[in-house]
């Protein structure tokens, strides 16, 4: 499985490569299938992409937005990933809310999992997934010492307990079902991740380097959190 290491010279021309993956990834769906279908990273790195996309104008009925992870709080708790992606983005375009995929995990984590494994079935591989890296290596809500989900058997939909990253509770999906993916883009920015992408790039066993996908992985980083390792 190949990762391909990519830094952008600054904060603009970082935006400027992740939008243009999203662009690519959506060409190519809506022109094979008529519908695109990607899944949002939770967390603050993606949502500069995130408000750039709202100022952008496409056939947004054709988009269909799934999560990667929540957070067990409240909907409306200003910490969902649901929450800052409509703030950002999704509630400033005209994209239908039934396209809207939220992982309902005000349920708690179980039967929020379950849930979002129900609405997931019958959905083959996504077009582009949307990953955060944690200074840990963790993706998504797939934490070291946790079970990842790797496994060809392994559930579309974990819950989460015990999370090092508050809050404890989280829904995430597996990192089987996140390598059922066309594309994957991790978006990774700030001195804080170069410890964890180092020891990415020396082969350690992290929660990014779990998400394996057959067409390999893309990581977008800034100078800052490039490492030489
Ligand atoms: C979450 C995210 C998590 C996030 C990373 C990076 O719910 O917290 O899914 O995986 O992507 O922790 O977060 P930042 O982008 O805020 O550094």
């Amino acid at each position: 499985m190949q990762t391909r290491w990519e830094v952008a010279e600054d904060g603009h021309d970082w935006l400027r490569r992740a939008l243009a993956r999203v662009h690519s990834a959506a060409r190519e769906a809506l022109g094979r299938a008529g519908a695109f279908h990607i899944v949002l990273a939770g967390g603050g790195t993606p949502l500069a992409l995130y408000r750039a996309l709202a100022q952008e104008d496409h056939d947004w009925s054709r988009w269909r937005v799934w999560f990667g992870d929540e957070r067990c709080l409240p909907s409306d708790h200003p910490e969902r990933n649901s929450l800052m992606a409509r703030e950002a983005w999704l509630d400033r375009v005209a994209i239908p809310a039934a396209n809207v995929h939220v992982i309902p995990a005000e349920l708690g984590p179980e039967r929020a999992a379950a849930q979002y494994a129900q609405t997931l079935a019958g959905v083959g591989a996504f077009d582009l997934v949307l990953l955060g890296l944690g200074e840990d290596g963790h993706t998504a809500s797939l934490f070291p010492g946790h079970d990842w989900g790797e496994a060809a058997d392994a559930a579309d939909v974990l819950p989460v307990f015990d999370a090092p990253k508050p809050p404890p509770e989280r829904v995430s999906l597996s990192a089987r079902r996140l390598a059922r993916a066309r594309r994957v883009l991790f978006l990774v920015q700030g001195a804080g991740k170069r410890q964890a992408v180092a020891a990415w790039r020396r082969g350690e066993r992290l929660p990014a380097a779990a998400i394996r996908p057959p067409g390999g992985v893309d990581v977008l980083m800034d100078r800052d959190a490039w490492s030489e390792a």
